[in-house]
Formats: C-alpha cells, structure tokens, sequence
C-alpha cells in the first residue's frame, strides 16, 4: 500500500485501459482526477519553511526513492506494524469480513500494490473493486495482476487526493460499499483530520463498512527503535524529504548537515520525526532563504499511537456503529471494522 503520497511530476487527465484477458466482462477502468498544481505546491513547502518551527509535509516523504524506502521499512526488524497487521489479516480475514456484511463495492484507500486488498479479495466477492490512489499509474501493474485473476470483478481505478475529496465516480453504486484503510496511515493525520476523514467515508458508506488499521498505544523502547532502526532506513527516508524539496523548489539542502531524530511525543500519543541540523547552516531557493541555527529541526512527520476505546469512540463520532476490532498477540496493532 502507498502512504499518503505526493510526487513531483504533475499529472495529465488521462483515461485509458489496460488489455484484457479474453475472458474479462469489462476491461478495468483508470482515471486520473487529482492533478497537482506546482505553484500550491511550492507555495505550501514555502509556507512550512518560513514558520518558526519549520515543518514539511510528510507527504513530500513520498517521491520515487521515498516510496522505495518505505516498502524497505517494512520489512525491518524493528518496524512492527506490517507484520502485525498481516498478521491479525492471516487470523482474522474471515471474521472481519463477516462483521463488514454483504460488499458489493471495495473501496481500497492509498492502494498502491494493492496486495492488501487482494487478500481480502479471497474471503470476500464483491462485484466491484475501486482502487485509490494519488495516481492511477502507481496502480497499473497491480490492477492487470488483479484482473487476470478475477476476471468477472469490475475495477475501476481512481487517481485522487482522497484526503481531500472522497466523491467517488458515478459507476461506483452508492449502497453495501466497503471501505478498506488498512497500513495505519489515518495515524499520520492529525486527530481533527483524521476524524474529518472518517466522518467523509462515512457519508459515501450507505449499508456498507470501513476497515482500518490502527498502530496502539506502546512502549516507548519498541515504538523509538521502530522509526529509528538500526540499519538507518528511516534515516535515508527522513532525509530523502530534502532532496525532494531540493528537486521541487530548486533548494540547496546539503543532506550532509542534517540528521534524523525520531522520538516519542507521550503527551500528544505520536512518534515525531524530525530534521536537526548538525551545524548552523543557511538555505536557499530562487527568491529566498531561511537560517537554521545548530540543532534547530524542521518537524516532517508524526504518526499516532491509538488506544483501542480512544480509535472505537473516534469511529463512533463519525457515525458507524457495530464496532469491533481484532489485533495480534502482543497487542500492539488493531483492525477495526464498523458499519455504517
Ligand atoms: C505510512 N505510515 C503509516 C508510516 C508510519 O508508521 O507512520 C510512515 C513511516 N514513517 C516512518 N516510518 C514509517
């Protein structure tokens, strides 16, 4: 699964169809919706450099390298999440996909290799499949690998921002749709986003469910090693950012001068990662710059740590109901499902 994501090229509204397997009752449909606007772009990053406490986006995380890099993560040692989802997944899927009811429509959020969905695919038969992400290229292979296998599925898959419009197209039928969030990205949201976003499914959910992963609440010496492993992957994430914004705004970040920092926020219940400087340092882009003193951070990220009541009160503030969730043995992860 792709994480929330931006990447540099802007992208042309397209349409166009992969070839089909003989048998196929319809060939899988693409449209790209979303297209970025490079001078928002550049505007926001500009933004987030002039505040005080400097920040990027952790969506600028997620350029070509970056998305190489986070499949990287999750197959660390440290990094628990993956595992333990697929693992509540290998236990549970039936169970889960019982509690959501009859789908007639999966819906995948930020579905990327859309491996996630298609084992979910062989507990559940809906008639149509929708996966999303920021671009419907990201989603090409992994929609004709999709086909070939279930060839009587009807796909159509969207290229949109979803954080920001979930409308969906008019051939995706409104009622018994399930949504499908799982990686526990809704965790690098804020909780008044992340709320927004759920309360957004849940008004495109009639008679249908959500199900999401979700990180818990954990010790800080398991959740700090996660996001700051031993191999330095996260490292090379976290510092990768400057050489994307580099690339957008044509920035001289020296990489050598910053330094990952991941650490636990207990109080706010989020991992933060930051950029500190290693030494003071001055940056510039075509009409500007900002100075950094020694040790100052530019904050790129926070990912947050639920506590199971805490998620399941969130998911009932934005209208579902017959709320359930499954996690794996030590308890550090959970799958929700609720219905709408
Ligand atoms: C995509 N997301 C759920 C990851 C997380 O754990 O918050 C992103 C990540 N950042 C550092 N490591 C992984």
């Amino acid at each position: 699964m792709r994480s929330p994501s931006y990447s540099s090229p802007s992208l042309p509204e397209t349409a166009t169809s992969v070839a089909a397997p003989e048998a196929r009752s319809a060939e899988p449909r693409f449209h790209q919706r979303h297209v970025e606007n490079t001078e928002t772009v550049r505007k926001e990053l500009l933004e987030g450099l002039a505040r005080p406490q400097a920040e990027i986006s952790p969506k600028f995380l997620y350029d070509e390298l970056g998305s190489s890099l986070f499949t990287a993560i999750t197959l660390l040692d440290e990094y628990y999440p993956t595992r333990c989802e697929n693992e509540i997944f290998a236990r549970h899927s039936a169970e889960i996909v019982g509690h959501a009811g009859q789908t007639r429509t999966l819906i995948d959020l930020g579905a990327g290799d859309c491996a996630k969905a298609e084992r979910l695919l062989a507990h559940m038969h809906p008639t149509h499949y929708v996966p999303i992400d920021i671009s419907v290229d990201y989603l090409k292979a992994a929609v004709k690998r999709i086909a070939d296998h279930y060839p009587e599925l009807d796909i159509t898959a969207l290229g949109m921002d979803f954080f920001n419009d979930l409308t969906l197209s008019d051939d995706v039928h409104p009622e018994q749709r399930t949504f499908f969030y799982p990686g526990s990205s809704i965790g690098n949201l804020p909780p008044a986003q992340a709320a927004d976003l759920l309360a957004n499914i849940r008004r495109q959910c009639v008679d249908g469910a959500l199900i999401i992963g979700v990180d818990l609440v954990k010790a800080r010496e398991i959740l700090e090693p996660a996001y700051d492993d031993a191999v330095g992957v996260t490292a090379a994430f976290n510092l990768n950012m400057l050489r994307h914004v580099n690339q957008i705004l044509g920035s001289d970040f020296d990489l050598t001068q910053w330094r990952h920092v991941a650490c636990f926020n207990e109080a706010r219940s989020r991992m933060e990662m930051h950029l500190r400087a290693r030494v003071a340092t001055t940056v510039t882009w075509p009409g500007g710059q900002r100075r950094f003193e020694k040790d100052e951070n530019i904050h790129t990220e926070d990912s947050y740590k639920y506590r199971p009541h805490a998620f399941k009160a969130m998911l009932a503030r934005a209208g579902f109901g017959q709320i359930r969730y499954w996690t794996d043995a030590r308890e550090w992860f959970a799958v929700f499902c609720a219905r709408a």
